[in-house]
Formats: structure tokens, C-alpha cells, sequence
């Protein structure tokens, strides 16, 4: 038995063992709720859970840990709603569904008196959030040229994993969003920014476009040692680098939510992997590099110099297009960088690069920047690969991370359904969840708290603030059933279904006091 601790709960789990079955395996004494699945009514007006569930973040309600609002990210549509899509085509009926059921859901949830998680349909703030929602621009991307002079922006979508504020509002990430944009006709640059929504407050919604236009995965928020904000995120693509924004100005708690104008001005950096250095991706170190006279194009960005000089003339621009900005400043080019996390003890930044097939980087690794000084303000760091995936960690293509109060690293797997049970990837069988302890004598070893099912992704791993239930989505099953009498997975099982239904579900069974 692997023991964990942590500051309000002691529990014990028997690690599981890899399977291939079609369900959600949980250890011994461990269970599961269903607190909301794709296409279930969320409120009174009807509206429905989206598809893709990702990032879940819990929002007690009244400082409550069995009634608060979860925020729940979807990612992308499949088979299950739209049906085949022929030709490649979206029908606009199909296209109108595809803008629909992904962005954001707000939904309440709550534990009743037998301990069992459920949604409240009844709730005043449930809603979605999704490809038909305005949003506010700020940044220095808003009404520039890059976007045609946008002040505002219809619609989000391909919301991936996210991150909560220190204000209590929840940051939404837009990952691959060129298909929906190309279908369905929308501006590509009003795309791929950090969004900010409050789940307490209908109104509110913003893009930041200060934090880079990128695959954003993820946001991770804390504190430097003279008081800023700053956001680690990373840019979920082959080669393609890991940032920290740093704000202007500093956190002042008493401000509440108008702490949010620091997501509007500070500095964007991107990490060179080689100096430990975070450099600047500013229009000034942009055109700096391009004025060079040795300047050579790195990592083949495409553009002749007179090209990229034309095309960066402002920070709008800049952060627009950041990906080859942060290359030409000198930013190291990594392995699908996904979920960043801060540690809540030594503030050390847990990067996982899922993995890179074009470099042999088959099962991904998670690294550890230690900040110098251990300053998240600080622009200088050293770095370790904390844990490699493969057949020795038990584990391969780490995404999502998540934090325990004890220093256990809560980790996901991003198998793809295409390579899972096959060649290489036979052993993790399908997609898990592990827990990796950062300190103490088990450091780096991972235990396998869940086995996802068929074709699926264990996604969003969220605790509540008692530490006494674990949010969890399970992503995308049976996502390569190409006819729809027969799925390849029928999870969660609904009585008289024969499809499959990506949802969120709430895991109980840690012991208090134990
Ligand atoms: Fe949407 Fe990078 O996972
Ligand atoms: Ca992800
Ligand atoms: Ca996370
Ligand atoms: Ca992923």
C-alpha cells in the first residue's frame, strides 16, 4: 500500500494496475459520481454541458467544499454530436453545433446527504460560455491591425486547460482553434489568447492578449518576491517554447477583481533553455534581432527579414503572432510543453512536454525550473527533467498536473487514441492517472491512481479545497468510433445508450483523519 498525506487528510491507495477495459478504474475503496456528461441540461434554461471536457476548477460556494460552481473548459467536438462529417465538410447545422457545445460551462454541484456528487439544474449562475459569446479585448493586441482593429471578439473555442486567479475568476486557454475558426469562417487572430471569465458574474468576460496568441494550454498564476503576478504557460506544439507574463504592477488583495488590469500590461518572456534565461518578446528585442546584420533565420521561420520586419511593427503584432517572435528572440524550441504548475513549497515550475515524435521523445518528461533565488519574478533559472515517461516510470505523455497539500504531483497521460494499446505504448494500455510524490523517498515514482476508458484522456484533475474530492473529465472516449452502432466505448454506460459521453465526474474516498 502507497501512503499519502497531506495537511487535512491522510488516505492510503493500493496503486492500480494498467488495463484496457472500458471503464473508469479507481483503487479499492475509492468511487466515482457523474456530475455532469455531454449534452445534459445545466440550468433552467435549458442549455447543455458541451463536449470535450478538459479543465475543471472548483469554486466553493460560500467558502463551502461540497457546494461551489465548477468551470469546466471544452476542447473539441466528435462523432457523438456531429455525426460523420462528409467530404471533411461541416453542414451548418453541423457548424453551428460545433460552436456550441465547445468554450466553457459554468455548472453548480453539490454533495448530497448520502455523499453523492450532483449537479443543481436550479442553480442562478449556471451557463455556457461558447462560440457565440462576446468577449472584451485588452492588451495590446486590441484594436490593433492584427485583428482589424478588434476591440471585441465573438466567440471561444478549443478551451483546453486553464488556471484560477488569485481574484477568483478562472482563466480559460484557447488551444487548437484554427479548424473551428477556418469552418466556420471567423477570424483566425481573435483566436488562441488566455480568456478570463467570472463564474460568479455573467458579464465579465475577457480576452488578455498581453499573454501571446499561441496553442495556449494552460495558465499557472503566483506571486514574484516583490509583489507582480506572474503566469507561466506553455504552448502545446512540436517545438514550440514555454512563457512567464509578468505584470507591471503589483497584487494588491484588497482590489479583488480589479487585479485583472495586471493581465493588461507587463512583460511576456520566453525561456531559452540553453543560457537559463528568460528573454523579453517585445517589439524592441524583435526588431533588434532583425536589424542584426548577421541575422539568420532560426528554426525555419518562414519570411525573408524584410518579410518579418514588415510583419512585427508593434507589440499588437508581437503578441499576435508570438510563436516566431519568441523563436526570433532566441526562446528554445521544446516538446509539446502542456500543463505548467507551480510548487506550492518551493515554488519549482513542473513543466510536462507530453512528447515529440520528430526528435524520438516517444513518451515526453516533466521538468522542474527552479526560479534563481526561488523568485518567480526572477530572470534566470536552472532546470532537471524531474520524471522521463517510458517503461521505468510506468507512465508515458504526461499533460495535466495537479498538486496535493502534501507535494504529490497529480499527473494525467495523453496517450493518443491512435497509438494506445499498440507497438511502443502496449504496456500503459489506456490513459491514467498517476501520482508522483516531489520530495521524500518515493520522489519521482509514479502510482496509478486511475485507468481512463476506451480511447479516452483523463483530463482537468481539480481537488477541492478539503482535499476530500478530486474533479476529474474524462475526455474523448470512443473518439475513433466511425460508426455509431458500433462505439468503441459506451462509458459512462447510461441504461438504454449505446454511445459514448465525455463528462465530469467527482471522486471521493480520502479519509479524514486516517
Ligand atoms: Fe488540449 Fe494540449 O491538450
Ligand atoms: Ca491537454
Ligand atoms: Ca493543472
Ligand atoms: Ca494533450
Amino acid at each position: 500500500l502507497f501512503g499519502f498525506k497531506t495537511n487535512k487528510v491522510s488516505g492510503y491507495f493500493e496503486p492500480i494496475q494498467p488495463s484496457n477495459e472500458d471503464n473508469l478504474l479507481l483503487p479499492k475503496n475509492f468511487k466515482y459520481d457523474v456530475v455532469a456528461a455531454f449534452d445534459d441540461v445545466i440550468n433552467t434554461a435549458g442549455e447543455k454541458f458541451g463536449q470535450g471536457a478538459d479543465y475543471n476548477a472548483f469554486f466553493p460556494i460560500n467558502g463551502s467544499s461540497t457546494r461551489g460552481l465548477l468551470v469546466t473548459n471544452h476542447e473539441y467536438t466528435n462523432i457523438f454530436l456531429l455525426g460523420p462529417i462528409a467530404d471533411g465538410k461541416m453542414t451548418a447545422d453541423q457548424i453551428q453545433k460545433n460552436l456550441y457545445y465547445q468554450g466553457m460551462s459554468v455548472i453548480e454541484v453539490f454533495r448530497d446527504e448520502n455523499g453523492t456528487w450532483k449537479m443543481d439544474t436550479f442553480s442562478k449562475y449556471a451557463r455556457r460560455i461558447n462560440g457565440f459569446t462576446k468577449f472584451e479585448l485588452t492588451g495590446p493586441a486590441k484594436g490593433s491591425s492584427a485583428l482589424g482593429n478588434a476591440t471585441t471578439a465573438t466567440g471561444t473555442f478549443a478551451n483546453c486547460s486553464g488556471g484560477v486567479t488569485l481574484w477568483n475568476t478562472a482563466l480559460s486557454c484557447e488551444e487548437n482553434f484554427s479548424e473551428t475558426a477556418a469552418a466556420s469562417k471567423l477570424p483566425e487572430t481573435h483566436y488562441g489568447w488566455v480568456v478570463e471569465i467570472d463564474p460568479f458574474d455573467q458579464s465579465y468576460r475577457k480576452k488578455h492578449t498581453a499573454l501571446g496568441r499561441f496553442n495556449h494550454e494552460n495558465t499557472a498564476m503566483g506571486i514574484t518576491a516583490d509583489g507582480r503576478i506572474v503566469v507561466y504557460m506553455g504552448d502545446d506544439k512540436k517545438d514550440a517554447c514555454v512563457y512567464k507574463f509578468v505584470s507591471k504592477g503589483k497584487y494588491d488583495k484588497s482590489k479583488g477583481r480589479n487585479n485583472s488590469a495586471l493581465l493588461e500590461d507587463g512583460t511576456l518572456y520566453v525561456a531559452n533553455l540553453k543560457t537559463g534565461k528568460w528573454l523579453p518578446v517585445t517589439i524592441a528585442e524583435v526588431k533588434k534581432v532583425l536589424s542584426n546584420e548577421k541575422y539568420k533565420n532560426p528554426y525555419g521561420i518562414s519570411g525573408t527579414k524584410e518579410e518579418l520586419l514588415k510583419k512585427f511593427q508593434t507589440q499588437g503584432d508581437v503578441v499576435t503572432f508570438c510563436h516566431e517572435a519568441a523563436l526570433l528572440v532566441g526562446g528554445t524550441p521544446t516538446d509539446r510543453p502542456e500543463d505548467i504548475e507551480i510548487s506550492p513549497f518551493d515554488n519549482t515550475v513542473f513543466i510536462s512536454h507530453t512528447n515529440n515524435d520528430t526528435h524520438g521523445n516517444i513518451h515526453g518528461h516533466i521538468t522542474r525550473i527552479f526560479e534563481t533565488g526561488n523568485d518567480l519574478g526572477s530572470l534566470e533559472f536552472d532546470f532537471e527533467i524531474f520524471a522521463v515517461g517510458g517503461r521505468q516510470s510506468g507512465f508515458s505523455s504526461p499533460d495535466n498536473l495537479a498538486f496535493d497539500s502534501n507535494g504529490n504531483l497529480w499527473v494525467v497521460t495523453d496517450i493518443s487514441s491512435s497509438s494506445q494499446n499498440k507497438g511502443v505504448f502496449k504496456t500503459f494500455m489506456n490513459n491514467g492517472l498517476f501520482v508522483v510524490p516531489t520530495g521524500g523517498k518515493a520522489k519521482g515514482t509514479a502510482l496509478q491512481f486511475a485507468s481512463a476508458p476506451v480511447e479516452s484522456e483523463l483530463t482537468g484533475p481539480f481537488f477541492t479545497p478539503d482535499e476530500q474530492t478530486l474533479f476529474l473529465s474524462v475526455q474523448h472516449p470512443g473518439e475513433n468510433t466511425t460508426d455509431l452502432k458500433n462505439p468503441t466505448s459506451t462509458w459512462p454506460h447510461r441504461k438504454g445508450e449505446n454511445m459514448a459521453r465525455c463528462g465530469v465526474v467527482a471522486i471521493s474516498g480520502f479519509k479524514l483523519g486516517q
